[in-house]
């Protein structure tokens, strides 16, 4: 991307999304971060996200949309806790206060008010207000992107599809990132269950821009939920090229290939992908979503009786800063995985212990009023399998897993927890957790048909006395 082709203060007034600067070079490093954050990669030549952050500032250090998306950014990166990050915190109240001294338009203010309710935990309070501006300017991507990303973190996949539905007629082929609309619309589909639709959508993505790493995840996801194990395989491999240079998608790309791997139970093909791709790019990111799939994927190996060996140190070394952050429960799931994978011993309990702090008293944070009925009893279904105590780990699960999409994250991503009641199920000493681990099968078999997981689970189920 050249800088100079980025949009001026005119450009963006012309298109109806007028920007309060006076500053082209901000109005053009606001498009470029937009922009990264869209194709979910780090224009080295631009200085990358973090250098056009510090381009925004530079150019105009009052420019509120400059700040909504820079600190936006670092909130939908869920790396950081605005309870506990003071730099974070003071950036959320630095951008309000500028927005209450300017005269700014309602639109930038509800992108403040979006921003600031998101801070506060409050994720569908902030969707709605991302909604209500794409209601007036339905080619607002910013708004857009950050509604995907919070729908996400609910879990609200019919929101995620019909936000991108609703603003699509608007839209224009000529219009800058258009494609990648495509990407969007096609993921909320796929969460949706529209395999078919999604994949045609993903694909007139891909034909339009070969580059566009979430049209390409969405394809992955496709071929996992249809347990096309064999498609999906050729379909990594054959683009790989296009996306792998999208360094901030790239590291889950390389996750749901390997999940390929253990479908078919080639462990050892799953763990060089681990090695060589998801733990290598997650050390270099720090990154939430790389840090999430490579606990995902050592969790799902040793259920399979792979034996991981101490790759969990090095990730327990990387969640250990994020124990107290809890800024979603997800995040503290597959944290609480690598903490027990490693055999830390304080680890584990500091964290369920501070989630349950928390959820005493949620205030307005939408993840921790679901904590004390959903994240600590999910938690507690973990520790419990850790030590053995598998028909505890049912009890704690099997009523909580029509919820458990409550938890954000996609399906593919929270089969995790299905595998774990399933596993848990089989090994109870109960006979009546064999049945229903019978069951569980017959249900998995029935709505992903198949899938050589689902049939070598089957045979073990078959092989208990029931
Ligand atoms: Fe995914």
């Amino acid at each position: 991307m050249i800088a100079s082709s980025f949009r001026d203060c005119k450009a963006w007034r012309s298109e109806g999304l007028p920007l309060s600067t006076s500053s082209n070079e901000a109005c053009k490093m606001y498009d470029a971060i937009l922009t990264q954050y869209v194709t979910w990669r780090n224009d080295e030549t631009l200085g990358g996200v973090e250098g056009c952050m510090s381009a925004v500032r530079a150019a105009d250090p009052d420019f509120v949309m400059g700040h909504v998306i820079t600190t936006g950014l670092e909130l939908v990166g869920t790396g950081k806790s605005v309870r506990l990050d003071e730099g974070l915190a003071a950036a959320v109240r630095r951008t309000v206060e500028l927005a209450r001294s300017q005269d700014v338009t309602p639109r930038e203010r509800l992108h403040v008010r979006a921003m600031e309710l998101f801070s506060k935990g409050s994720f569908p309070k902030a969707c709605d207000v991302w909604e209500e501006i794409l209601v007036e300017h339905p080619t607002d991507l910013l708004a857009l992107k950050f509604a995907h990303d919070g729908f996400f973190y609910l879990g609200a996949q019919t929101q995620m599809r019909d936000s991108v539905a609703r603003v699509l007629p608007h839209w224009k082929p000529h219009m800058p990132l258009y494609s990648y609309l495509k990407g969007l619309y096609s993921f909320g589909l796929l969460e949706t269950h529209f395999y078919d639709q999604a994949e045609k959508m993903a694909k007139e993505g891909l034909a339009m821009t070969p580059e566009d790493a979430w049209c390409v995840h969405s394809v992955a996801h496709v071929h996992e939920m249809k347990a096309e194990v064999d498609k999906g395989l050729k379909f990594m491999e054959s683009t790989e090229k296009d996306w792998e240079v999208c360094d901030m998608l790239a590291c889950h790309n390389y996750w749901h290939w390997a999940l390929y791997y253990i479908e078919k139970g080639e462990y050892e093909a799953a763990l060089r992908i681990f090695d060589s791709q998801v733990s290598r790019r997650g050390s270099a990111s720090g990154a939430m979503l790389d840090t999430v799939d490579a606990c995902s994927l050592l969790y799902r190996l040793e259920m399979e009786g792979v034996c991981v060996k101490d790759r969990w140190r090095e990730l327990h070394q990387r969640i250990l800063p994020h124990t107290d952050d809890h800024v979603l429960l997800f995040n503290d799931l597959h944290f609480l995985m690598a903490s027990l994978g490693s055999k830390e011993t304080n680890a584990p309990h500091r964290l369920v212990e501070g989630l349950r702090d928390l959820a005493r008293a949620p205030e307005e944070n939408w993840q921790h009023q679901l904590a004390g009925g959903l994240g600590v009893p999910m938690c507690q279904a973990v520790l419990e399998y850790d030590q053995g105590n598998f028909s505890r780990t049912v009890d704690l699960l099997l009523p909580l897993r029509y919820r458990a999409q409550q938890i954000g994250g996609s399906d593919a991503q929270r089969d995790v927890f299905n595998q774990l009641l399933i596993h848990a199920a089989m090994k109870s000493g109960e006979k009546h957790h064999h049945k229903l681990a019978r069951c569980l099968l017959v249900e998995r078999d029935a709505a992903r048909p198949n899938s050589p997981l689902t049939d070598r689970l089957i045979q073990r189920a078959h092989a208990l006395h029931v």
